[in-house]
């Protein structure tokens, strides 16, 4: 299907290409999900996976931010694991906790019991990419997948972590069981955002959430690799690749580096002090998520600062410095769009 023609002008393509906006583009990580009634409403009895597998879901809650705020993108309703998940590693999604993996990768042989992915282990993510371009119009969706440091972090820890710590003995130690794993999930990673962009998706974002967790020579040496692997491979299919992760602050260039156009900034880095680091590259970010629970005067106040802040950057999506907090007010989301749109570039 050939692309809209009102995505030509969408001010989100255009910031991220480095183009002039008419607006600063705007949307928010998390924005589906978690701080919407409606999303609360569509998921009751419904495991969060299974909601993922079900493209008419997957189409509603993509869509019910978009609908409520009038975001300048939609991000793609799944999760990081649903890739792993979809090749058939047993794990779950566990409310209020996050990914749980019932056999920790920790071998050379755990690592070659995961299967590559093919678009026929994922043939709802086709199916829901398909519905949603088709009612996004000129509205891009950002299509996504989890870094392979993230996604390694789940898979040996076997859950959430707070240091990472046999994640990185694993980098450490056994650096060919490390080597394999990262190429297995990057390989992953790149299949399944070339799904999302063959069925539609107009940028995609990959998720390094805890590589803040690194120092730069080890980040360098032992992620970086991997993560540009995924970045070429999305960067041939033609789309524009956005490369987050949260307290990198010492990080920014080198995830630049790795084949992005846009790197996220969280909200910890001003982004006056990210723009040089990033060189001729556009930023997204990087409002705190936490100022949404501040009087609206406040945090529009704090948005203008990010704007002006942005001004020095190739191009500026803004966004949050983070993903938005379930306890988060949608009407004062809705608050802080409309100030974004209307600010006078
Ligand atoms: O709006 C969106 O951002 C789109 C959907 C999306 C989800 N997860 C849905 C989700 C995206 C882009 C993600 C990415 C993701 N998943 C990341 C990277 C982004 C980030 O926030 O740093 C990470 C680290 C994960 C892993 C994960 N999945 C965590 C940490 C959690 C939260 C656990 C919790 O409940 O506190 C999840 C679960 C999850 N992913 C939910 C949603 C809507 C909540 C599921 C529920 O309803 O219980």
């Amino acid at each position: 299907m050939a692309p809209h023609p009102d995505l030509a002008q969408s001010a989100f393509l255009q910031a991220v290409r480095g183009e002039p906006v008419s607006h600063t583009p705007v949307w928010f990580m998390r924005q589906a999900g978690r701080s919407l009634p409606e999303y609360l409403r569509l998921r009751e009895g419904v495991g969060m996976l299974e909601s993922c597998m079900r493209p008419d879901m997957v189409v509603e809650i993509t869509m019910q931010p978009v609908r409520r705020y009038g975001v300048d993108a939609a991000i793609f309703f799944s999760d990081i694991v649903l890739p792993l998940k979809a090749v058939g590693v047993d794990l779950d999604i566990k409310p209020g906790v996050g990914p749980v993996v019932a056999q920790p990768v920790r071998t050379l042989a755990d690592v070659e019991a995961i299967p590559d992915l093919t678009p026929d282990h994922v043939p709802f993510i086709t199916e829901a990419v398909r519905g949603l371009v088709g009612e996004l119009g000129g509205t891009p969706l950002i299509g996504f997948a989890g870094a392979p440091f993230t996604v390694a972090s789940y898979l040996v820890e076997g859950g959430p972590s707070k240091d990472h710590a046999r994640t990185k003995a694993m980098m450490f130690g056994a650096p060919d069981v490390w080597d394999a794993l990262m190429r297995k999930i990057a390989g992953i990673a790149a299949a399944y955002l070339e799904v999302q962009v063959a069925a539609g998706a107009s940028a995609v974002q990959l998720f390094d959430s805890w590589a803040g967790a690194l120092t730069p020579g080890d980040y360098r040496a032992s992620v970086m690799p991997h993560s540009a692997r995924v970045l070429a491979a999305a960067g041939e299919l033609g789309v524009p690749r956005i490369h987050f992760g949260v307290g990198t602050s010492n990080l920014l260039g080198l995830m630049g580096e790795a084949g992005a156009d846009v790197v996220g900034v969280d909200w910890r880095t001003p982004l006056a002090t990210a723009v040089p680091q990033v060189g001729d590259r556009a930023v997204q970010g990087n409002l705190d998520p936490t100022l949404v629970f501040a009087p609206t005067e406040v945090m529009t106040a704090r948005a203008a600062e990010v704007i002006e802040a942005g001004r020095a950057a190739r191009g500026h999506v803004f966004n949050l410095g983070h993903g938005v907090i379930p306890a988060t007010d949608p009407d004062q989301l809705a608050r802080l769009t409309e100030f974004v749109q209307t600010y006078p570039l």
